[in-house]
């Protein structure tokens, strides 16, 4: 029996281990967004307006964090909308981390596990996206509150620790939220970015902050960190 139980596990090591990988980001209380569904140039609204933020004849971004990386291919489009700039991706997913590293060789792109130690490790960040992460899509399709699928602490939380991580002066990128930036603490220590190329920010149904649904449209995605130090990050 012993001998048996040995031999499946020897035989089908990678299946089991796919299986684990897949239920440890499920299990894993910091995960947002289960799914991984990415692609390349994804959101090239977002990306020109962010680009548009820099002017040429300005100090461009030096490092940006792919807060939510996935499988890679938002860090391989960042490479070519801010060349130059080191791209750091960061995910969950162990899974979706080594096919980032199999997939994206290149100098300026580099992979981390999402441990706030890590990521802090390479801070500051000039611009931090968090493109379709800081939800539960398809979980809050139909319910009128999240507070037990993914309240507003755990989305509030998360963005204490990448304004730790932010340069003054740095811009934070929010699409695909379920939750408003204008209802953190936070907001008040960023000014909005507004462009033409953005009409709306994203497909997944929003929340306020005591977790009930709202109907009215939101459309900020872009936020500019105030370029003085901020005294909120422990309020
Ligand atoms: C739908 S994908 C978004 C990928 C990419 N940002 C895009 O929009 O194309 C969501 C990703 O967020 C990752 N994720 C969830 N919780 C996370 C966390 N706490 N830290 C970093 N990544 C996380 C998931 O593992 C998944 O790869």
């Amino acid at each position: 029996m012993a001998l048996n139980i040995a031999e499946y596990l020897r035989n089908n090591f990678n299946q089991l281990l796919v299986k684990y990988q897949k239920y440890e980001t499920r299990l894993n209380p910091q995960a947002h967004q289960l799914t991984s569904v990415t692609k390349i140039d994804r959101y090239p609204g977002i990306f020109n307006a962010v680009k548009d933020c820099y002017p040429l004849n300005q100090r461009g971004p030096k490092k940006i964090l792919s807060f939510g990386c996935s499988t890679g291919e938002e860090c391989a489009t960042l490479r070519n909308y801010f060349p130059g700039c080191e791209i750091v991706g960061a995910d969950i997913n162990r899974k979706n981390l080594k096919k980032c590293r199999e997939k994206f060789d290149d100098d300026y792109l580099s992979f981390i596990y999402s441990d706030p130690d890590l990521i802090r490790k390479e801070s500051p960040y000039d611009i931090i996206f968090c493109l379709s992460v800081l939800c539960r899509w398809e979980e809050t399709e139909l319910v009128n509150n999240c507070e037990d699928i993914y309240p507003f602490s755990r989305f509030e939380q998360q963005l204490n620790l990448l304004d730790q991580v932010l340069s003054p002066g740095g811009l934070l990128v929010i699409y695909n939220s379920n939750f408003r930036f204008s209802d953190s603490k936070l907001y008040r220590n960023y000014r909005v970015m507004n462009s033409c190329f953005i009409e709306e920010s994203g497909f997944v149904h929003k929340f306020d902050l005591k977790n009930n649904k709202i109907h009215e449209p939101y459309v900020e995605c872009i936020f500019k960190k105030s370029a003085a130090k901020s005294s909120l990050t422990n309020t």
